[in-house]
């Protein structure tokens, strides 16, 4: 711990000493930096001199005036603090006590949108403003997590180096790179997690299968996702997912997860990841499914009202070939899962032509291959795809990953006939399935659907066989005319 001195100055600040701010804080003293640490509430900076404090250069304030006279110019002060309402009365209180070029950080899961509009108004005030994704939950905050930062090339110059060191890092490499203007670094932070539902539910169906239809218990069904995490499906959340499955309850001596109850939470990035894709009219299926298989999950009441009330009309019961059934099953995962980060990616692009930001794919999926909660083998892939085309129509059209869905496609079609059959919900197996046939298809059935939009609403339609705009007279003599 060290005593603030008028003399001493810290490179950086964290204002909010909650879990993440905290361990951000512990994070950059221990690469050396000196850090600022300020709470509303000055117990809880007290607790982390007491706990942490000989970890390194701590300077704590018990004013936000005192906080920012405590930092080195210009100023770089993170806000942890909770989204929405706090995280702008923070806002305001620092930018009162800031001066011309000081930057303001802000850490926490806030809306794009937001961040666009305080980006703007702390601009106005001759401030950097910087809106960062931070993921990796607590761990990651403390070890190294992936930090997407959004705001000005000036502005990461100052602060990119300090973001970098504490970020994690594979083959020597940073997981954090200046995404792009304003909101982009919490647009994609939001994506991110939108991706991240996806994975989580596809494992989730994928255990649910092996449950239900493979017969498997949680023991086996752990070391199989232990397997399965020593190859292409390597990732976080696999690995995880075979340790959750392996933990016994202590008190009933069960799996751990036949006694938690079957009702998944969302704080909101996933529904958010939706809506927004809504608005940029990209299909984001899988995030989509995802986000509505765990409104359904805790939907308690009407699930319970339905349970064993609804008609079945299962049409198998019979054992599988348990081996193939498992193969066919991480290959439906792989497929799912390949899918989900395709949509996400489009979605990012989407984003970045909406918003005019320049964001490069490739090096998102760079930073996203270690510290964050979706760190995958794979994304290595990713970024290889989008650096070797750039302008790819799609992720799932890259050579390699065309060639892996080669391997995978009827495996998968068997999972989603087999679930179907037996009644077990696959939501996001089986409408990544959809989608994907729906992207191969030659034709669609929204040629029909133009020619009810022309018959009640004069909406008209486009001719495959010649240039103009067509609408029939459906009320008179069905002849068509030229708009
Ligand atoms: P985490 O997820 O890391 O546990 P959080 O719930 O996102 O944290 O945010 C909690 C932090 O926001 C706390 O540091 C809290 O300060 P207090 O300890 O004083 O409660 C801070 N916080 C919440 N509202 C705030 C406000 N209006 N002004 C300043 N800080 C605020």
């Amino acid at each position: 711990m060290t005593e603030a001195t008028p003399d001493k100055k810290a490179q950086i600040g964290v204002v909010g000493l909650a879990i993440m701010g905290s361990n951000l804080a512990r994070n950059f003293a221990s690469k050396g930096y000196t850090v600022a640490v300020y709470n509303r509430t000055f117990a809880k900076t007290q607790a982390l001199m007491e706990n942490h404090g000989s970890e390194g250069d701590f300077l704590p304030s018990e004013t936000i005036e005192d906080f920012v006279a405590s930092l080195e110019k210009p100023r770089r002060a993170m806000i942890m603090v909770q989204a929405g309402a706090a995280t702008d009365a923070v806002i305001e209180q620092l930018a009162d006590a800031m001066e011309e070029g000081d930057i303001i950080i802000d850490g926490g899961n806030s809306l794009f949108t937001d961040t666009i509009r305080r980006e703007k108004a702390i601009r106005a005030r001759g401030l950097h403003y910087v809106g960062t994704g931070v993921s990796g939950g607590e761990e990651g905050a403390l070890h190294g997590p992936s930090i997407m930062p959004g705001g000005t090339e000036k502005a990461y110059e100052s602060l990119g180096p300090l973001l970098e060191s504490i970020s994690a890092h594979v083959d020597g490499e940073p997981c954090c790179t200046h995404v792009g203007s304003d909101g982009a670094g919490h647009f994609v932070k939001m994506v991110h997690n939108g991706i991240e539902y996806a994975d989580m539910q596809v494992i989730g169906e994928a255990y649910d299968l092996l449950r239900r239809v493979g017969g498997l218990d949680t023991d086996e069904i752990s070391e199989i996702f232990g397997e399965w995490n020593k190859g292409d499906l390597n990732s976080y959340l696999v690995e995880i997912t075979a340790e959750v499955l392996a933990h016994k309850d202590a008190e009933t001596g069960k799996p751990l997860v036949d006694v938690i109850v079957d009702a998944a939470g969302q704080k909101g990035t996933g529904r958010w990841t939706a809506k927004e894709a809504l608005d940029l009219g990209i299909p984001v299926t899988g995030i989509g499914e995802a986000v509505f298989a765990r409104a359904l999950s805790s939907s308690l009441d009407q699930r319970a009202a339905a349970q064993d009330k609804l008609p079945s009309g299962t049409l198998s019961e019979e054992a599988v070939d348990k081996d193939q059934f498992v193969e066919d099953v991480r290959r439906a995962l792989y497929a799912s899962k390949l899918v989900a980060y395709a949509q996400g990616f489009d979605e990012i692009l989407a984003g970045a032509k909406e918003y005019n930001w320049t964001i490069k794919p490739g090096e998102l999926a760079k930073i996203w291959r270690g510290g964050c909660i979706i760190r995958a083998t794979f994304l290595n892939r990713i970024t290889d795809a989008f650096e070797k085309n750039p302008e790819l129509p799609s992720l799932l059209l890259d050579p390699y990953f065309n060639g892996e869905l080669d391997g995978l496609v009827d495996s998968w079609r068997r999972v989603v006939v087999e679930a179907t059959k037996r009644g077990v919900p696959v939501p996001v197996f089986a409408s990544s399935l959809s989608y994907y046939d729906g992207l191969r298809s030659n034709r669609l059935p929204a040629a029909l659907i133009q020619g009810q939009r022309d018959f009640f609403g004069a909406h008209t339609y486009k001719r495959v066989d010649k240039e103009g705009t067509f609408h029939t007279l459906w009320s008179e003599d069905r002849s068509e005319v030229e708009y």
